[in-house]
């Protein structure tokens, strides 16, 4: 269950410095938080008595007891921001104000979540005619609501929404996001878990300010929303990292989806690491998707002390294989997702090599909660359509990676806000090995990409050899832990496919960092490298 550490009790900006030992383990970390929230259900259409009855819910359901601890209040509680500039909750559905109702979450032994904008009037201002949202947001008020909502009404996370600071105001992101956060921090004595709803992967600088960003626009009980949120995070892999998190959007498990749809949802939410916040009326639930969000081994993955998310090892066949890391670091246990999100059967093969997984693996399928016997080599599996296995594999020996895809590389300038003509990302190519490519990188010493799980088991010598779509006048510059790699000759004519090119580098044993870029002239589009140690 998330808790947060002591060494916060001061700074609420440091969670990012939580990479020390906490209760022995070597990298601990807040996991991505897991609740309920007001809003798939009910939008602006709540009241007091409705998020006590959740919270109830919460606990008689078994909820808490399987580890979901946040009741988050959504948009709808807003009432007016009086002449002083203090803000008041809705007359109607909430008499009795929020101090009392996060009193009330509290003796629960939960935690508290409310909602705002970063600007002046709140999306369902906009969207649902909620007329009381409108001068209720933080422009112009960031110390005293955060005053209001965490040192008197004693909220623990807060959800910072941007429709009147995006459309209205045409307020910066990162810019406007940092003075909020500024402003809790200074006011705040205590941790608040932020989260960034700013409806796509904001841009690297959010790990310094929040626990979490939406990746999407808003998530529908319906099979395409899903799918395409799950398509949006397939490849921010590399962002979600030391209590950091793309946040998928709240579940609409229990909401009408069929069940192998569900479970997609939760299988991919909880291997990809997003936040797990429950948007059904818990009441009323039915018992297979409450089953399913009570499932012990798929939370285990979400909420694993390494707080990685899953990435994509191969994509063959209109179908997806994810694998992470889990528990420890390299070791002989990883968690694998096999995913067809098409529309007819799709069988996927996976060479166990390609996962660093060598000898015997014994597999275990984590929906169904049994042990599958034991593989060797490689396995494959025939998925029904719109379906997901989840498993985890076991096995004797954990092997040198030899191949590195681009698309799992950290790219500090990535965003997906729109705002940049030529923006770095990673793009469709048919021609290159997961089918995706690295573009627009270069042009700039800060925009290039990175690889810092660059891994060696000795050390040594190793021949590098990189493939890239060509181009003319482009330049590639290639750097391991820090030292220049020299000598590259691209090729200049494009309209070949892939090509490749290949330097000696030098690894130290255990994790090197490799950078690619060109600070003058773009970088060709990257596909991947490969590493091949050198006898000498
Ligand atoms: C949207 C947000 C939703 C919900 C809604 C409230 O912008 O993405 O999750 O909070 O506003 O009006």
């Amino acid at each position: 269950m998330p808790s947060l550490p002591s060494i916060f009790k001061a700074c609420a900006v440091c969670f990012s410095l939580l990479s020390t030992t906490i209760n022995g383990l070597a990298s601990s970390f807040d996991p991505p938080i897991m609740g309920w929230s007001s809003w798939n259900t009910y939008r602006v259409n709540i009241r007091e008595e409705l998020i006590k009855k959740q919270a109830d819910a919460m606990i008689s359901q078994g909820l808490k007891d399987a580890g979901y601890s946040f009741i988050n209040i959504d948009d709808g509680f807003f009432g007016y921001r009086d002449d002083d500039g203090k803000l008041h909750t809705h007359p109607e559905r909430f008499p009795g104000g929020l101090k009392s109702l996060s009193g009330y979450i509290h003796s629960l032994g939960l935690k508290a979540g409310i909602y705002s904008d970063a600007g002046s009037n709140t999306c369902g201002s906009i969207w649902d005619k909620d007329l009381n949202g409108i001068g209720v947001g933080l422009y112009g008020y960031e110390k005293e609501d955060a005053d209001l909502f965490f040192n008197e009404w004693k909220f623990d996370f807060i959800k910072i929404d941007y429709c009147g600071a995006g459309q209205e105001l045409s307020l910066e992101e990162r810019k406007r996001y940092t003075e909020i956060r500024d402003a809790i921090d200074k006011t705040v004595g205590r941790p608040v878990y932020l989260n960034i709803c700013r409806w796509a992967f904001p841009g690297t600088w959010a790990k310094n300010i929040a626990q979490s960003w939406r990746i999407s626009e808003d998530i529908s009980p319906t099979w395409n929303s899903v799918k395409h949120i799950i398509e949006k995070n397939l490849y921010l892999a590399a962002y979600a990292k030391q209590g950091h998190y793309n946040d998928m959007d709240m579940l609409e498990i229990g909401r009408g989806l069929k069940r192998e749809e569900e479970e997609v949802h939760f299988g991919l939410w909880c291997i990809m690491s997003s936040p797990l916040l429950i948007g059904c009326d818990l009441t009323t639930i039915p018992e297979a998707s409450l089953n399913l969000l009570k499932n012990k081994e798929l939370i285990a993955l979400n909420q694993d002390p390494l707080g990685l998310q899953a990435y994509v090892v191969s994509h063959k066949n209109g179908g997806y294989i994810l694998v992470k890391d889990v528990e420890k670091e390299r070791s002989n246990t990883r968690a694998v997702a096999f995913y067809n999100p098409s529309d007819t059967t799709c069988s996927l093969y996976l060479d166990l090599k390609d996962i660093e997984l060598g000898g015997k693996v014994e597999v275990k399928d984590l929906l169904r909660g049994r042990f599958e016997g034991r593989a060797i080599n490689s396995l494959t599996y025939t998925l029904a359509p719109r379906s997901v296995k989840i498993i985890k594999l076991k096995a004797e020996k954990r092997l040198e990676p030899v191949k590195y895809e681009a698309e799992w590389a950290y790219l500090p300038e990535y965003s997906d806000l729109g705002t940049k003509k030529k923006q770095v990302h990673y793009a469709y190519s048919a021609e290159a090995s997961g089918k995706r490519v690295i573009r627009f990188v270069g042009g700039s010493s800060e925009n290039y990409a990175e690889w810092d799980n660059v891994y060696s088991e000795k050390g040594g010598k190793y021949e590098l050899t990189i493939s890239y779509l060509p181009e003319a006048q482009r330049k590639l510059e290639v750097d391991v832990n820090g030292t220049k790699v020299t000598g590259l000759k691209l090729e200049t004519f494009g309209g070949k496919g892939i090509a490749t090119v290949t330097a000696h580098v030098n690894l130290k044993a255990g994790k090197n960092i490799i950078k690619m870029g060109s600070s003058r002239y773009w970088a060709p589009d990257l596909d991947a490298f490969t590493l091949k140690p050198l006898r000498e």
